[in-house]
């Protein structure tokens, strides 16, 4: 099934790169990130042009719950225990400028998106300490943010941290709006970058910037992007008839479930797992299952899953791609905050290009210091595209019908939720037969021989 967006929403077709082309600035990517890089990059007065390998919005943001908000989970105790108070505050307030900075584009340019201040909420069933404790620090950095007892949900909480002033919209209404102000070219796979060339099967764009904006970044070195992050999907069922909170909610012990309210619909949402560990499925069904007792006599009307990014310290990458490569640019690993990370990476991106001084921005630089939460956690991906590898180099049984992944090799795991060949790895998908669905692969699967 389609999300809800992509049900109410058909953004117009654009031609596929016509032939060789020069630019000041190329995009890699026409998802939200790309297209507002390349508006503010417009702005700015840079002439930019976006590449997508499909449509517009095709990738991640036609999957989103699309909450505009900075609060992250338990995201301020860690970045103030972890990167100190300032540069905590730099992400505090990056993400507090991009709810504004909608709501005045989303007024000036009259976008009819269904656009809703409103608040962001985390529960638990047992924390509240830690609730307590985050409401604390992300009140240090400046978010207008409370504790309560109570909250609209339909079962008991130990305590809820609410953040004020956070926002809810419709994401490809939104991106519609703001694709008729950028060139953009459709159906135009990126092949291959070498300095500031870039190659498609339809032509080549030289630029003297160059943006990866394509969800993962599909080269592997330099960046090495490919060992600094792994994959995550999640489920949502959309219901009818469900009571509709006011807050957005998302819950913070094991198997948290995530609350939002669009017009008269719930969407419902949680099962999140590392890509390509979903060998049992079943995770639409426990949302339903839970649903039935929640909500008795709602009824399901819709169902997707997204696929994001998550960087081993949780902080985006965004800025630079890397020391050996000073004018490519790139915005990646924005966990399950995509709509507010792409209106702060266009942000960063467009003053770094600009030469603009940017106050909030070495929080999220790519090149970053290395942190002991990173290394803990690059051990535990490691283990994984080990793990996979090695399931490459040992084929048995079942698994000698099951595809390796172009991408490095790995052992791909067919994903019974949705009929798909998925990556433990880095989260290259495929479909049942092999066509790539997501990146960081750029090409098909060939199957094997039964
Ligand atoms: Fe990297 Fe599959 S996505 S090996």
């Amino acid at each position: 099934m389609q999300s809800i967006w992509m049900a109410e929403t058909k953004i117009r077709e654009r031609q596929p790169l016509p032939a060789d082309l020069k630019a000041e600035a190329v995009v890699i990517g026409a998802g939200l990130a790309g297209i507002l890089t390349a508006y503010y990059l417009k702005q700015a007065g840079v002439q930019a042009v976006v590449l997508e390998a499909d449509r517009i919005g095709s990738g991640q943001t036609k999957n989103t719950t699309a909450k505009i908000t900075s609060q992250h989970s338990l995201i301020y105790s860690r970045l103030v225990r972890v990167f100190g108070s300032d540069l905590a505050r730099q992400y505090a307030q990056a993400n507090e400028k991009a709810i504004k900075e909608y709501e005045r584009l989303i007024r000036e340019k009259r976008i009819d998106c269904d656009f809703v201040r409103c608040p962001a909420c985390l529960y638990s069933c047992t924390r509240e300490k830690i609730l307590k404790e985050e409401v604390e620090r992300a009140g240090e950095l400046g978010i207008a943010a409370f504790f309560e007892k109570d909250c609209e949900l339909p079962f008991p909480v130990a305590g809820v941290a609410r953040f004020e002033g956070q926002a809810r919209f419709q994401p490809l209404k939104f991106l519609q709006a703001i694709a008729e102000e950028v060139e953009i070219y459709e159906q135009t796979r990126v092949l291959k970058v070498e300095g500031q060339r870039v190659e498609t099967a339809r032509g080549a764009v030289t630029a003297e910037h160059i943006i990866f904006v394509s969800h993962y970044p599909f080269i592997n070195v330099p960046g090495y992007y490919f060992a600094r992050m792994y994959q995550e999907r999640s489920y949502v069922v959309a219901l009818q008839g469900a009571s509709l909170p006011e807050g957005m909610y998302l819950g913070i012990d094991e198997n948290g479930l995530s609350f939002r309210a669009q017009g008269g619909t719930l969407l419902f949402g949680g099962g999140s797992h590392r890509s390509g560990l979903n060998r049992q499925g079943g995770q639409y069904e426990m949302l339903l299952d839970l649903a039935r007792v929640f909500y008795p006599g709602s009824c399901e009307t819709g169902r997707w899953s997204a696929q994001d990014c998550m960087t081993l310290d949780g902080v985006p990458y965004i800025g630079r791609f890397s020391r050996r490569r000073p004018r490519w640019y790139v915005a990646t690993g924005f966990g399950k905050w995509g709509m507010t990370s792409a209106m702060v990476s266009a942000r960063i991106l467009t003053d770094l290009i600009t030469h603009r001084e940017c106050q909030d921005a070495d929080i999220f630089s790519p090149q970053r210091r290395f942190t002991l939460c990173g290394a803990r956690e690059l051990l535990v991906h490691g283990g994984h595209t080990v793990k996979g590898l090695a399931k490459h180099l040992l084929p048995t049984g079942k698994a000698r019908v099951i595809p390796n992944c172009p991408h490095m090799g790995c052992r791909l795991e067919w994903n019974p939720e949705e009929g798909s060949y998925d990556c433990p790895c880095h989260g290259s998908r495929f479909d049942g037969e092999g066509r790539l669905i997501d990146g960081p692969a750029q090409t098909d699967c060939p199957r094997r021989k039964k």
